[in-house]
């Protein structure tokens, strides 16, 4: 079993028959995504990706990422929210947070274009020097400024280094297939392109060339992460709350809601699942926050965040609850010493693993934040393979797409990520913009 649900600590919030009247609201959502009536179901490619990939591209994407791997020391992924979160959260995921450090036979990866922080720009620059480079633009629309003023950048370094030619063959775009200003650019130019489906929005593509060409390049087995998908799409195909506990997780997660629980807390117990709560918080922040409707999703990694949110979780506002994951085997037995000095009063530790040790604080923080009145559910994933994970991945956009049905919410737009954009442009000063600039100006007087 690659992932189960454990519920033990969620029975003293929700009962069974709770449970159970969520069934026929569940069937309904559940009509809507395959019938493909949902809201927004113009974007609901991803929910077949896993088995209805194009084949042709995939083995492109593997070329590609070989030539990557032989023709550079560093490797540069430029994009925003869904155009890096999830080949960032599957690398760390699968290789380390310390990737960069540990990779012997592949290039380091560095993610640009998803702050407009000069300082990171020139650090990242700084890095650059006297190495050989190659860049992954990734922007399903080609006009978010973040990335496209970081691809300028690099642009500049690599035709500056190369030379037009030497750049071409080092710069890799993946946009839309057909439309838009990037795409038009790149056939222009000659650059290498991949497709961002026109039915994936960017939350809901770490299955596209979007994470793929970059999972590819650090050396993971994106087969693998594929078959772990197409497991996952099998297996939560019956609507019953009895036997799926994708639908299981989007309907205690509405109760919960439902009941006062706005903030929902994913708590992982392993530093390399960091960014996997970074995907996760985007996917269903974006997809859940909108109608003045939806839970908060915030993140932890314990036993790290114990030492600082423990104390609210324990303790403060009881509008919280959590989702713990948790990694059964993780691959790695390190063991605690013997000290004959016991200095620390820690010997009767001595020959366990810190594994054993991750797994006793959770169970014992499970048992902690229950008493202090936070519902836990736990998702128990087998292992930290590459299949393992695509499973996890598409149970959490299954589960998504099924909650913001439940919300009553178009889970695939994001129409609020607008505001600030148009702030931003109307006080840049671009042509178009000059009568909410000068409104702006008006109130910050
Ligand atoms: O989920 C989404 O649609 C967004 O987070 C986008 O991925 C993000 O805004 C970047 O957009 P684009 O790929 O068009 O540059």
């Amino acid at each position: 079993m690659t992932l189960k649900l454990n519920e033990k600590f969620i029975r003293d919030f929700v009962s069974s028959e709770e449970i159970q009247n969520m069934q026929p609201m569940v069937n309904t959502a559940h009509r809507m995504l395959v019938e493909r009536t949902s809201p927004g179901s113009d974007f609901l490619g991803w929910m077949d990706l896993p088995v209805a990939y194009d084949r042709a591209e995939f083995a492109a994407i593997k070329e590609a990422a070989k030539k990557i791997q032989k023709s550079c020391d560093i490797f540069i992924v430029i994009g925003i929210g869904g155009s890096y979160l999830g080949a960032r959260a599957v690398i760390e995921f699968l290789k380390s947070p310390l990737y960069n450090n540990l990779a012997k036979d592949t290039p380091q990866i560095y993610f640009s274009g998803n702050s407009i922080s000069s300082s990171a720009m020139e650090e990242l620059l700084a890095l650059c020097e006297g190495k050989d480079v190659c860049i992954n633009v990734i922007s399903k629309s080609g006009t978010t400024t973040e990335p496209a003023v970081a691809f300028r950048i690099f642009r500049n370094l690599l035709e500056q280094k190369y030379g037009a030619e030497g750049a071409r063959e080092r710069i890799f775009v993946t946009t839309d297939r057909a439309r838009g200003t990037l795409k038009n650019f790149a056939d222009q130019a000659g650059f290498e392109t991949f497709v961002v489906p026109d039915d994936v929005g960017g939350r809901f593509s770490v299955l596209t060339a979007v994470g793929l060409l970059p999972i590819a390049v650090s050396g993971a087995d994106i087969d693998a992460l594929m078959q772990g998908a197409a497991e996952a799409r099998a297996a939560y195909t019956d609507p019953s709350l009895e036997k799926n506990i994708c639908y299981r997780y989007a309907a205690l997660r509405n109760i919960l809601y439902r009941k006062g629980k706005t903030t929902e807390i994913l708590a992982g117990y392993e530093p390399y699942e960091l960014m996997l709560c970074e995907w996760w918080k985007q996917l269903y922040g974006e997809s859940e926050g909108k109608d003045n409707r939806g839970i908060f999703p915030a993140s932890v990694i314990f036993s790290t965040d114990l030492h600082s949110l423990g104390q609210y979780i324990q303790d403060g506002l009881r509008n919280i609850f959590e989702t713990v994951l948790s990694v059964k085997d993780s691959g790695s037995h390190v063991e605690i010493p013997e000290d004959p000095a016991n200095i620390d009063g820690l010997n009767f530790l001595s020959g366990k693993t810190i594994s054993y040790v991750n797994d006793t604080a959770m169970l014992g923080t499970l048992f902690a934040h229950n008493d202090g009145g936070v519902p836990n559910l736990v998702l128990e994933l087998a292992d930290r393979s590459a299949h393992s994970l695509g499973h996890l991945l598409y149970f959490f956009e299954l589960g998504c797409a099924l909650s913001g049905n439940l919300l009553g919410v178009n889970p695939f737009n994001q129409p609020g990520v607008e505001a600030y954009k148009k702030n931003m442009f109307a006080l840049l000063g671009k042509a178009g913009y000059e009568a909410q600039k000068a409104e702006l100006e008006a109130r910050m007087q």
